[in-house]
């Protein structure tokens, strides 16, 4: 029997065994690609860099991580099945910082202020369609 909240079983020994193994030893997929746990999963980059060097923090990405962690959970969007909202280091996109990317989709977004995650959000997190007028151009890296 599967335990909730975490990917381990026990069998009739009593010995927890991977819920892949359970999976495969009844003829089910060991694991399904599609299966998230987020319905979207959204990684703010806050890196600073020292001596001025160009970095998200310097463009109030701790802002735009805060505004747009409260408002995800202002609207009851976060938790499992939901939205979660993670900060995270330097994506390596630096050149069009602030920079943020929404998982499953691999949505990468750079915005100027508080209106712009608003539009994130609203459109992309509720409705699930991506703000193209926001979205990092291809090429853009460090
Ligand atoms: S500092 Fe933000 S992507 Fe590199």
């Amino acid at each position: 029997m599967a335990l909730p909240g975490h990917g381990l079983a026990h069998e009739t020994s009593g010995q927890p065994v991977a819920l892949a193994t359970v999976n495969r030893r009844q003829g089910l997929p060991a694991y399904n690609l599609h299966m998230s746990y987020y319905k979207h999963h959204v990684f703010f980059c806050l890196n600073q860099r020292d001596h001025g060097q160009a970095c998200c923090a310097q463009h109030a990405a701790q802002e735009a991580f805060d505004h747009c962690k409260a408002r995800v959970k202002a609207l009851g969007l976060n938790g499992p099945g939901g939205v979660r909202v993670n900060k995270a280091g330097c994506l390596d996109r630096c050149a069009g910082g602030p920079v943020a990317v929404v998982y499953p989709e691999g949505t990468w977004y750079s915005f100027v202020d508080p209106s712009d995650i608003d539009e994130i959000v609203d459109q992309h997190l509720v409705k699930g369609q991506a703000v193209e007028r926001l979205m990092l151009a291809p090429d853009v890296g460090r």
